[in-house]
C-alpha cells in the first residue's frame, strides 16, 4: 500500500478535496532544493531556483499532456483568474461572463471584478443537470464572451464533461476558462482533448502539494490575444534586460507571471507531481472508486447526494443521513474520522493512502450507528 510514503494519518483522513496529506519525502527535497542552495550562499541561487520551477512546469506538461511553456505559476487559482479577465479586451455585444452557481465562490469573486471592464455577470441555476448539455447549448449564446466550467464541483461531487463543453464554447467563439482544483491528481486529464482557452489549478487537493503551488495554462493559439495587466519583471521576454523603456509580454504563458516570483511551495509541489506521475491517475481514481463503491455499499439510495454514475462521479462523496445525520457525523467525529460538511452533505474523499482497512472500519462504523 501507498501509506507508507505519507505522513502519518491522525484518524481515517478523507479531506483530499481539500487538503491532500504530504509526503514523508516532501520536507527534504524541499530542504536540497530550497534551503540548502540559499544557505550556502550560492552566488546564482536564481538560477537554482528558477531550475526548479521549471520542473514544476514540466512535471505539470507531463501530468496534462500539454508543453510545460503553456503554464505559468501562480499563486492562487483566483488570482490567476483575475489576471486572465485583465488580460482580455472586452467587446461591447460580446460582453457576458457565463459561470454556474455551482462554482466556487472564490473564483466568481474574482470573475465579478470585470465588471468595471463592462462584462455582465450570467448564472446556470444550481437546480439545473450540468451533465446535460443541452443546457450548455441553451446558455453559450452569442453574447457569451467567457464561460467558467469547473470539472469537478466541491459542493456535489459532480463531474462535468470538459471536453464537450469547451468544444461546443470554441464552435461558438466563446473564450472557455476550466477550473480542474477537484479533478487535478484523481480525474485523468488529456488537455488535448479539451478546445479550452484557459485553466486554472492548483497543488493543495488530491495532488498532495500544499498551498501556495498554483498554475494557469494557456492555450498556445489564444495567448497571442492575452494582454496581461497585473506583470512584473518576470511577465518580460528578457527578465534580466533591465531597460525600463522597454516592456515585452514573455511569448509563452509566463507573460502571466508577475513581480520576484515564491519558490518554495512549487519545490514541495513537485514531489508531489512526480510520486503522482510515478504512480499513475488512473491507479489513483481506481482505488478511489473502489473505496467509494465500498462505502456506497453501506449507503440507502436517498443518502448519496453526489452521482452514482461513475462517469460523472468525483473522487468525493457527499452524504446526508436523513434524520440521523447528526447523530451519525457525531460518532464518526468521535472515532476520529476526519471530513467536512458542506450545505448538501458530508464530503468523504478516499485517496490512495486509505486503505482498505481503514475504510472498513469506517463502513462498519456508519452500520453500527444507525
Ligand atoms: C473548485 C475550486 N476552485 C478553486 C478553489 C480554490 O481557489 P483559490 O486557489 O483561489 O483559493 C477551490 C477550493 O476549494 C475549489 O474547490
Amino acid at each position: 500500500m501507498m501509506d507508507d510514503k505519507f505522513i502519518e494519518q491522525q484518524g481515517i483522513y478523507l479531506l483530499s478535496h481539500s487538503v491532500g496529506l504530504p509526503l514523508k519525502t516532501a520536507k527534504s527535497i524541499a530542504d536540497e532544493g530550497f534551503w540548502q542552495p540559499w544557505a550556502r550562499g550560492d552566488e546564482s541561487i536564481w538560477n537554482h531556483w528558477l531550475a526548479e520551477i521549471e520542473r514544476f512546469r514540466g512535471q505539470l506538461g507531463s501530468l496534462l499532456n500539454s508543453d510545460a511553456s503553456h503554464f505559468c505559476p501562480q499563486t492562487t487559482i483566483s488570482s490567476s483568474v483575475n489576471k486572465i479577465i485583465f488580460s482580455l479586451t472586452p467587446s461591447k455585444h460580446k460582453n457576458v461572463i457565463l459561470m454556474s452557481e455551482e462554482d466556487f465562490p472564490s473564483v466568481a469573486y474574482a470573475l465579478q471584478q470585470s465588471q468595471s471592464l463592462g462584462y455582465q455577470m450570467r448564472y446556470i441555476p444550481a437546480a439545473l443537470n450540468l451533465n446535460d448539455l443541452d443546457v450548455w447549448e441553451q446558455y453559450l449564446l452569442d453574447d457569451v464572451a467567457l464561460v467558467l466550467v469547473t470539472q469537478v464541483q466541491s459542493n456535489n461531487g459532480v463531474q462535468l464533461p470538459i471536453a464537450a463543453i469547451t468544444a461546443m464554447a470554441a464552435q461558438r467563439s466563446i473564450r472557455s476558462l476550466v477550473d480542474i482544483a477537484q479533478a487535478i491528481g484523481i480525474i485523468p486529464i488529456d488537455i488535448q482533448q479539451w478546445s479550452a482557452d484557459f485553466i486554472v489549478g492548483s497543488s493543495v487537493k488530491w495532488l498532495s502539494g500544499g498551498p501556495g503551488a498554483a498554475f494557469l495554462w494557456v492555450n498556445p493559439d489564444t495567448i497571442e490575444h492575452c494582454k496581461p495587466q497585473n506583470v512584473g519583471w518576470f511577465s518580460h521576454q528578457d527578465p534580466f534586460e533591465f531597460d525600463i523603456h522597454n516592456f515585452r509580454y514573455a511569448k509563452d504563458a509566463l507573460r502571466f507571471w508577475g513581480g520576484t516570483p515564491s519558490v518554495y511551495p512549487f519545490l514541495v509541489a513537485t514531489a508531489s507531481l512526480e510520486f503522482v506521475s510515478q504512480v499513475g491517475v488512473k491507479q489513483i481514481r481506481q482505488h478511489n472508486l473502489k473505496m467509494c463503491d465500498r462505502i456506497i455499499q453501506v449507503l440507502s439510495d436517498d443518502e448519496l447526494v453526489s452521482p452514482l454514475d461513475a462517469s460523472c462521479r468525483s473522487g468525493t462523496l457527499i452524504i446526508h443521513f436523513g434524520k440521523k445525520h447528526e447523530q451519525i457525523i457525531r460518532t464518526l467525529q468521535g472515532k476520529g474520522v476526519c471530513f467536512d460538511s458542506r450545505s448538501k452533505g458530508i464530503r468523504m474523499s478516499p485517496h490512495i493512502y486509505n486503505s482498505e482497512a481503514q475504510i472498513d472500519a469506517l463502513t462498519g462504523l456508519i452500520d453500527n450507528s444507525r
